[in-house]
C-alpha cells in the first residue's frame, strides 16, 4: 500500500468516537494528514502552522473514520437480498452459492466486487469470511492485497452436517488453514490476518474445533465464529452436544474463547454463558440488520455491553441485506435503543477494539493510519486509505 506524500489539511465537520458514550464533533474540524497517518485534529485553523500543506476544503460535508466490519461473508455477495430463517436460508441459498467458489474465476470476479463495494461503502477494515476453499480464499486475500484494505480473512472450516460438495475432513481442512495462515498473515505490514473460521458449532466437530482453537492459540491469530443466534440452531447444537452446559461452553472447551476471537449474533444467551464469554474477554460482533432479516431476535445489547463485552458491529452480508454500514449504523440505534454516537464507536473504534487495532485505526488520534470517509448527505462521496484517495 502507498502512501501519500503531500502534507494535506481536510476542513469538515469531523465526527470523531473516542468512547461508546462520547462522540466529539468538530464544526469545523482540520485534519492535518501527512505520510499516510493523521498528524492532528483541531478546530482552529492550522494553515500557518503548516504553509506549504494542501487545502481541501470540504465544507458542508462530513468526515469520519472508515468503517469496521467486523463480521461478512464475501462468497454471499450474489445471494445479498434472501432471507429467512437461518438453517432453512443455509441449504437453500447459501450454501450452494458458496460452492460455486470451487470455481476460481468466479471466485476472482465476486472478490473483486466484494472488495470494490466495501471501499465504496466506506468500510475500510473487515473480518471476512470466504468459503471452505483454499483457492478462493487465497483469491479473496489477493484481491485484499491488492485493494489495499485491511483485512482479516478466514477459510470457512466444516467437517460435518453441511453439502458434500462444501465438506472437508478436519485433516484436510487444518491443513488448508494452516497453509493460508502461514502464507498470509501478518502480509502488507500487518495488513492482511489470518482468521481461523470454524463456522458454527452445528457444522464442526469437536475434534475440529479443538484443533483450530489450540492452532489459533499458538499462533496469536484470531478466530471467528458463530453463537446462539437462532433458536432452532440453538436447539440443535444442544442435541448435536448433549454434554454441553451450553452452546458457548461448546466453543470454550476447543479453546475457541479468548479476546481473539469475534462471536457473531450472540442472541439467545444464559447469564452463565454470557459470565463465561466475559471471563474469556470475547469480543462479540452486533449484527442487528441480519438479525431482523433472518428473523432471529434481537441480541441483548445492554447486558452484553454491561457485562464488559467489547462490541462492534457486522453487516453480515446475506444474512444482512447491505454491505452499508451506514445502514447498519441506522439499524443498531432503532433495534437497540441507542445513539448515533454510541452506534458509530460500535462501527469504528469498538471494531478496532475488537481487532486489537485501536492504536492504529478507529478514530483520529494522531498517529493512526489515515483511513476515513468523506459523506455527504446520506452517500459515502469519498474513501481515503492511508491519507490516499481510492477511486470508486
Ligand atoms: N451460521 C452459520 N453459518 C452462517 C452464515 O453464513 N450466516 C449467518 N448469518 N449465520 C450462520
Ligand atoms: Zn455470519
Amino acid at each position: 500500500m502507498t502512501t501519500s506524500k503531500v502534507r494535506r489539511i481536510f476542513r469538515a465537520y469531523v465526527k470523531n468516537p473516542v468512547a461508546p458514550d462520547r462522540l466529539e464533533v468538530h464544526d469545523p474540524g482540520y485534519l492535518v494528514v501527512a505520510e499516510g497517518k493523521i498528524e492532528k485534529l483541531s478546530h482552529e485553523d492550522p494553515r500557518s502552522q503548516f504553509p506549504s500543506a494542501e487545502f481541501v476544503d470540504l465544507d458542508g460535508k462530513v468526515i469520519m473514520p472508515g468503517f469496521i466490519d467486523t463480521h461478512v461473508h464475501l462468497p454471499q455477495l450474489a445471494i445479498v437480498g434472501t432471507g429467512g430463517d437461518l438453517l432453512t436460508w443455509l441449504n437453500t441459498y447459501t450454501y450452494p452459492e458458496e460452492a460455486r467458489f470451487a470455481d476460481p474465476e468466479y471466485a476472482a470476479r465476486i472478490s473483486k466486487q466484494f472488495f470494490d463495494e466495501m471501499i465504496a461503502n466506506g468500510t475500510t477494515t473487515a473480518a471476512i469470511y470466504c468459503s471452505v476453499h483454499e483457492e478462493a480464499t487465497d483469491i479473496a486475500f489477493s484481491t485484499a492485497q491488492a485493494a489495499g484494505v485491511r483485512a482479516y480473512i478466514g477459510k470457512v472450516m466444516m467437517d460435518r452436517n453441511s453439502p458434500p460438495a462444501l465438506q472437508e475432513s478436519a485433516d484436510d481442512s487444518i491443513a488448508a488453514s494452516l497453509r493460508l495462515f502461514e502464507k498470509w498473515d501478518g502480509a502488507e505490514g500487518g495488513r492482511l490476518r489470518y482468521v481461523f473460521t470454524p463456522r458454527f458449532a452445528g457444522s464442526c466437530s469437536m475434534d475440529l474445533m479443538k484443533r483450530a482453537g489450540q492452532l489459533a492459540g499458538e499462533r496469536g491469530a484470531f478466530v471467528q465464529s458463530h453463537l446462539s443466534e437462532n433458536a432452532g440452531e440453538v436447539e440443535w447444537v444442544r442435541r448435536l452436544f448433549p454434554d454441553s452446559p451450553s452452546y458457548s461452553a461448546v466453543y470454550d472447551s476447543a479453546h475457541l474463547l479468548s479476546e481473539r476471537c469475534i462471536m457473531a449474533h450472540c442472541i439467545h444467551l444464559s447469564p452463565d454463558e454470557i459470565s463465561l464469554l466475559a471471563a474469556r474477554r470475547t469480543n462479540v460482533a452486533f449484527c442487528p440488520y441480519s438479525n431482523r432479516n433472518l428473523h432471529s431476535g434481537t441480541m441483548p445489547y445492554r447486558t452484553l455491553r454491561d457485562a464488559g463485552l467489547n462490541i462492534s458491529l457486522g453487516t453480515d452480508i446475506a444474512g444482512g441485506p447491505s454491505l452499508s454500514m451506514l445502514l447498519q449504523i441506522n439499524e443498531a440505534m432503532n433495534a437497540v435503543g441507542i445513539t448515533f454516537g454510541e452506534a458509530l464507536y460500535l462501527a469504528t473504534l469498538g471494531g478496532a477494539m475488537t481487532l486489537g487495532i485501536s492504536d492504529t485505526v478507529g478514530n483520529f488520534m494522531p498517529g493512526k493510519d489515515a483511513d476515513f470517509v468523506v459523506v455527504h448527505g446520506e452517500s459515502i462521496e469519498e474513501v481515503y486509505l492511508h491519507g490516499r484517495r481510492v477511486y470508486f
